[in-house]
């Protein structure tokens, strides 16, 4: 066999033998009111099945004194149907809720609740989100009611969620930190 064919050949087998490693996603879920700081995290996926709950790191509340600075929401994990959890980027602060469970199934959509920009004021971005599961439940994050929650994001046109990339400002050390700003979803069939 001449080079090039083994090369191509090569090529083919190791192309689709990773392929079936790796899990693909299709549709992908967005909202249009995340926050603007961050930088985007790894898309994770569940290893199998599809996501039926979700956690929530949660900064608590900092108080009121003026230089006290809040970033609530932190990172967002996905519990997946075979009692995995997989998560994207995170700011370091903050502790897990419970996990919330839809009642039977699985989430397909998503809104974000968030801060508008502070100018001056405390910055905290995104601070709690809600799912619909396939049934049509909605199910809450355990977050503060901070700011709006904006419009749904589309349901997965087929299967249901089943990964997540998380949008999170760098810690900086001084100033006013927002830490998860952003975040998507992704469904798999
Ligand atoms: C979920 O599935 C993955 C991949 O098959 C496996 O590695 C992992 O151990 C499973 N988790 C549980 C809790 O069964």
């Amino acid at each position: 066999m001449d080079f090039s064919v083994t090369a191509v050949l090569f090529f083919i087998l190791s192309c689709c033998l990773w392929d079936s490693e790796a899990r693909k996603h299709d549709a992908e879920l967005t909202v249009p009111n995340g926050g603007k700081w961050g930088t985007w995290g790894n898309i994770v996926l569940c290893p199998e099945g599809y996501a039926t709950g979700f956690a929530l790191k949660v900064q608590p509340y900092q108080g009121a004194l003026v230089w006290n600075d809040d970033t609530s929401l932190n990172s967002i994990r996905l519990h997946c149907s075979n009692g995995s959890a997989v998560e994207s980027k995170a700011g370091p602060w903050g502790t897990w809720t419970d996990v919330v469970k839809c009642p039977r199934g699985s989430l397909v959509s998503f809104s974000l609740q968030v801060v508008a920009n502070q100018g001056l004021g405390d910055d905290t971005a995104a601070n709690n989100i809600q799912f619909t599961c396939e049934d049509g439940s909605v199910v809450m994050g355990k977050s503060h009611d901070w700011g709006t929650f904006g419009p749904w994001s589309k349901r997965c046109p087929v299967g249901f969620i089943c990964g997540l990339q998380t949008k999170v400002e760098e810690k900086r050390g001084s100033g006013d930190e927002t830490a998860l700003n952003d975040v998507k979803f992704f469904c798999c069939n």
